[in-house]
């Protein structure tokens, strides 16, 4: 099921921190790529392979599923999808989209490690990447899961604490947070699909993962 038509998918980030080196690496291992009628699906031309461009979060379970055969994301994107079903399997990480999911509050909260955050509220976009790092450091919070705006719950009273990415450091600064602990150093990788493809499709999918493999050594 993991291809139609006899061709291979690749999905990336349609936009957002990955979008644009996504597309770069695809296309400096050699692939053409062109749009096609609609935004979701971007044709290769000098191979059998389309583009899927989705939201990250829907990254992991297309690959998992084999709807997709690769996909690029970001691993505190693929450490939030794990739910104990089938995994799509990390071929190797790609060197950019470099951020870390941390823990900060307002300059006035005592962190003096995680147990500062034991009976607090914690707001976070990644609850299951934070509840597991939370049960892993013995400490019992409530995590409040946002879609979005997560820098801002402090303002608002909704939590004391919060566990976002940080990239730069810039949305910390402007909401007058400060980072306290590090739950997970994430960057971008390739994935794929735990099936394989159809037999005719195979030996394309391993030439463009090692062509890929060829342009991040000739970045590191
Ligand atoms: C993350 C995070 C912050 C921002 C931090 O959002 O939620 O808003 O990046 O980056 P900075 O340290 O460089 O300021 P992201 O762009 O991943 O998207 P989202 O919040 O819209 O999901
Ligand atoms: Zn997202
Ligand atoms: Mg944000």
């Amino acid at each position: 099921m993991s291809t139609v038509q006899g061709r291979l998918r690749i999905a990336v980030q349609k936009s957002g921190r990955l979008a644009e080196r996504s597309l770069d690496l695809v296309r400096d291992a050699g692939l053409r790529v062109v749009k096609g009628n609609n935004d979701l699906l971007y044709r290769v031309e000098n191979y059998p392979i389309d583009l899927l461009r989705v939201r990250d979060d829907d990254i992991p379970t297309f690959v998992a599923d084999g709807v997709c055969d690769l996909g690029i994301v970001g691993e505190n994107v693929l450490e939030e999808g794990r739910n104990g079903g089938p995994m799509a399997e990390v071929v190797m990480p790609l060197g950019f989209g470099r951020c870390t999911l941390k823990i900060a509050a307002p300059p006035a909260l005592d962190y003096a490690g995680p147990a500062s955050l034991q009976g607090l509220r914690v707001a976070t976009s990644y609850p299951r990447v934070l509840r597991r790092w939370l049960e892993a450091e013995g400490v019992q919070a409530d995590i409040v899961t946002m879609r979005g705006a997560v820098e801002v719950a402090p303002r608002l009273k909704l939590a004391q604490a919060i566990c976002d990415l940080v990239s730069t450091g810039a949305t910390l600064e402007a909401n007058g947070l400060a980072a306290r602990d590090t739950v997970l150093d994430s960057q971008a990788v390739l994935i794929r699909a735990p099936t394989a493809p159809e037999p005719a499709l195979a030996e394309l999918l391993d030439s463009i993962v090692e062509r890929m493999a060829g342009v991040v050594a000739s970045q590191g």
